[in-house]
């Protein structure tokens, strides 16, 4: 086989068969098939598409490029969710410990932000001291302390992804839905958790704007999910503006500290709860309401312990950005919208996100939000108090905020919190 007839293949709309696939995942994660064609395989599939016979293949080829976990020396079921990402959804922080203490085991591996979105390891790497890396034993060492571990994948689970990530990320080629389902799926099936439940965002936030494209990318993970044996359900949630108050990496940590404490915003609880509902259901776990837990302090304390066995320090204070600048209401009335993109794009420019894989985040960079759509709001009133490390970075935040909030008379229009549920 070659590389071009394979490209050639998709590119004039045809079916890629399962022995074609084989080979082009494992000749790219071997190095001989080139970044070029790859990428130029992704551009032909992102514009002509796959269907479910190819894209299970593709997860299939991707699976097997790597390692898979195994969690069968654990006495409870394990579970885990993944989010399609965001703008302020720290969601993973407060859920993680969460359904421990409700008797679920949670394995999660986590990304980092890119661009305007942000990323799990990147919040909690503002914790003193935390480590996101982990050998496969460090992992079950903190599960069995904590009951979560929430840490970086190691090079040895689904490489293919991990290059075809990278390549699709300079290449214009992310938002096809027949990749992020295989990508995502690929490593959450390796990772072996039994069950998963996926929260698939949607709005100007998100990858997949409308409800329609949200539901197909739904609708196909967890078609590959429960073909693999793993338990699989997924809630599509809205992304039209930030979840929560924070935005940000230390400012996110505070938030879910908060949240475990009992208090945090009403639309982070909501999501965290629901969360946890549905994936002690899905773990087949039932008896223990997450909501009690939130309350009565068995979340905190399963926080405070994979903080602490990954290394953290769960009382030190967190880092703070050196400069602030407030975003005023412009007049009174009720704040109608806030776009959740421009809120991530300001984010990233005060510096809590990367242009790179390889830049540094600012830990306390950000933007705390003191109103929600349908808040009511007095002229000159802060609207959004803005972090960085250099004062300079507020100019070019402003800017991507131009436009993007609106004091009105009454209320915008807002996705509900929770769009709509996928099951097999
Ligand atoms: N997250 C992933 O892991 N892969 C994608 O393609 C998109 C989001």
């Amino acid at each position: 086989m070659d590389a071009i007839e394979v490209i050639v293949a998709k590119r004039d709309g045809g079916e890629l068969t399962a022995a074609q696939i084989d080979w082009v995942i494992d000749a790219y994660t071997k190095g001989a098939v080139a970044d070029e064609q790859m990428a130029a395989l992704a551009m032909a599939i992102l514009l002509n598409g796959m269907n479910r016979r190819e894209i299970a293949g593709w997860t299939e080829a991707m699976i097997r490029s790597g390692e898979r976990m195994d969690w069968s020396a654990l006495d409870r079921p394990t579970a885990d969710k993944h989010s399609t990402g965001g703008v302020g959804d720290k969601i993973t922080l407060p859920l993680a410990p969460l359904v421990a203490a409700c008797g679920a085991y949670v394995p999660q591996l986590s990304g980092r932000g890119l661009g305007h979105t942000g990323g799990t390891l990147d919040k909690l790497e503002s914790i003193p001291g935390w480590r996101a890396s982990l050998s496969n034993d460090e992992m079950l060492g903190v599960l069995r302390e904590a009951g979560a571990v929430v840490c970086a994948a190691g090079s040895g689970l689904a490489p293919a992804d991990k290059k075809l990530y990278a390549l699709r990320d300079v290449t214009g080629t992310v938002e096809s839905i027949p990749l992020i389902a295989s990508s995502i799926m690929s490593k959450k099936i390796a990772e072996g958790t039994g069950a998963l439940v996926l929260d698939v965002k949607v709005g100007s936030g998100a990858f997949m704007k409308t409800p329609e494209r949200a539901r197909e990318l739904a609708e196909t993970m967890v078609a590959l999910g429960t073909d693999a044996g793993v338990r699989t359900v997924a809630l599509l949630t809205a992304m039209d503006r930030p979840l929560g108050l924070a935005v940000g990496n230390a400012l996110e940590v505070e938030e879910s500290v908060e949240v475990l404490a009992g208090g945090g915003p009403s639309d982070v609880v909501e999501l965290t709860v629901r969360l946890a509902r549905e994936m002690l259901e899905a773990a087949g776990i039932s008896g223990k309401d997450p909501a009690d837990a939130l309350g009565d302090g068995s979340a905190m304390d399963a926080w405070r312990r994979m903080i602490a066995a990954q290394g953290g320090d769960p009382d030190a204070p967190l880092p703070r950005a050196g400069e602030m600048m407030t975003v005023e209401a412009p007049a009174s009335g009720v704040l109608a919208r806030l776009d959740a993109y421009a809120v991530g794009l300001a984010a990233w420019r005060l510096g809590a996100g990367r242009a790179r894989k390889e830049d540094p985040v600012s830990a306390g960079a950000g933007i705390t939000l003191h109103a929600k759509p349908g808040d009511p709001v007095r002229r000159g009133q802060p609207l959004m108090t803005l972090h960085a490390d250099e004062a300079a970075r507020f100019e070019r935040a402003l800017a991507a905020l131009d436009g993007c909030y609106e004091v009105g008379e009454t209320a915008g229009e807002q996705l509900p919190l929770v769009i709509g549920r996928v099951t097999a």
